[in-house]
């Protein structure tokens, strides 16, 4: 199958990637996937045991397939890996799609992830951890995004009715 996703969701872990596209998929009437689902299920284990067990090199390895495979065969919203745009070869293929970078401010990121073991890179002093990766990252989502909504002080359901107004899609 190929298709092209209406919406890709990209942003740091913890910034509501999943719950904002859920209710996008259901605002929109498609379907929704989540590229960290699709690993885990792929390889039959969580994303923490491919760290710990294969270390992040291994991991990207892993995500890169994962996502180039959503990119190519899902017409409905797709989330991404808070990392994922770390690859050159991802964020070429992001250009011309329509991506919404989900963004947020550190307090509230350590308020969201910071007690979350799940998220192995988060796991010592979160909220050092989490200024790192957005230094390194925020320029790599600003590249990808066509439109950039902040989270802060927004329920879900006020950041997915942003996203639409600008992406300027209709509901179906
Ligand atoms: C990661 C984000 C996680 C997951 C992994 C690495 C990252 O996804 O892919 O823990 O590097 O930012 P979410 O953004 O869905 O939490």
């Amino acid at each position: 199958m190929s298709a092209a996703p209406v919406v890709v969701l990209v942003g740091p872990m913890g910034v509501g990637k999943s719950t904002v596209g859920q209710l996008l998929a259901g605002r929109l009437s498609v379907g929704y996937r989540d590229t960290d689902d699709d690993i885990v299920a792929e390889q039959g284990r969580s994303i923490a045991e491919i760290f710990v067990d294969e270390g992040e090199e291994t991991f990207r390895a892993i995500e890169k397939q994962a996502v180039h495979r959503a990119l190519a065969g899902h017409d409905g919203v797709l989330a991404l890996g808070g990392g994922a745009i770390l690859d050159a070869d991802t964020r070429a293929l992001l250009a011309g799609q329509r991506v919404v970078y989900l963004s947020m401010d550190v307090e509230e990121a350590v308020k969201r992830t910071g007690l979350n073991t799940a998220r192995p890179l988060l796991a010592v002093n979160p909220r050092k951890q989490w200024r790192e990766l957005m230094e390194a990252r925020r320029s790599l989502y600003e590249q990808v995004a066509t439109a950039v909504v902040a989270t802060d002080g927004r329920t879900p359901e006020e950041v997915a009715q942003v996203a639409l107004d600008a992406l300027e899609l209709k509901e179906a």
